[in-house]
């Protein structure tokens, strides 16, 4: 399937339309921001490995019974998708206290919490992605109640499995973001899930892996982003 025309750029890929209605195809750029785009920067081949990443864990998800939209690779930076109707809602869970949980709570970092906790983000650049709870989303009409049951669903079903699919691979899945969609009246699975969505720790050790990297100015960020595409395509 042939790109036809750029609908959407953003940060870290490129939405081109296809021939076909239901597709789209999403080209992996190197481009990484954090802190909603107060950083910015280059990581070398980052596109190709963050696809391959994804693909690889949409298909594993798809094989455990999470509708996702992803269909197949195209190349190294292009991945053929569903054209899913985005629900604007960023989708956190996190296992070991990381990140903005403790500049927001003040913990220190890497301490396992007693349950998971799931946070919900407004996808909106502008007001850089506000926490909203479900009194929010509801009323704002961001998803209905039934589709943010089956979110939530998913979320923890995904937490379940990606824990284990990541431990067989001696990494910690410390936390995560999701991104959901409705593709003829189902919610799916979309966006992407690599070392930019995710934070990843080798067990043992706690060496980080992907983006924490970029964003502490720590080096060997590549290495990293190739480490991971190795443990999961074993
Ligand atoms: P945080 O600790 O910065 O809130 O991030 C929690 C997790 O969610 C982490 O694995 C990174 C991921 N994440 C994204 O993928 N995109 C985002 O815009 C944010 C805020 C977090």
């Amino acid at each position: 399937m042939d790109k036809i025309e750029k609908i959407y750029e953003g940060k870290s890929k490129i939405v081109y339309s296809t021939e076909v209605t239901d597709y789209i195809i999403h080209y992996f750029k190197d481009d990484t921001t954090c802190f909603n785009a107060a950083m910015h920067g280059i990581i070398e081949k980052k596109g190709i490995m963050n696809n391959r990443i994804s693909a690889k864990i949409f298909e594993y998800l798809e094989s455990q019974g999470v509708p996702t939209h992803y269909e197949r690779l195209l190349s190294d930076r292009e991945v053929l998708v569903k054209k899913a109707q985005r629900i604007p809602l960023e989708v956190i869970i996190r296992n070991v206290t990381a990140g903005s949980l403790c500049r927001t709570f003040r913990l220190e970092e890497g301490q396992k919490l007693p349950c998971p906790i799931l946070e919900y983000c407004y996808k909106n650049d502008a007001m850089s992605d506000p926490l909203v709870n479900e009194y929010h989303i509801r009323a704002f009409n961001f998803a209905t109640d039934e589709e943010l049951a089956q979110i939530k669903n998913y979320a923890f079903l995904i937490n379940n499995l990606l824990t284990r699919f990541f431990l067989r691979r001696n990494l910690e899945l410390i936390d995560f973001k999701l991104e959901f969609g409705k593709f003829k009246d189902k919610v799916i699975l979309m966006d992407e899930i690599s070392p930019d969505t995710c934070r990843l720790w080798e067990v043992g050790t706690g060496e980080k892996f992907g983006k924490d990297r970029f964003r502490r100015g720590l080096g060997n960020i590549e290495e990293t982003y190739q480490e991971v595409l190795a443990r999961v395509s074993r």
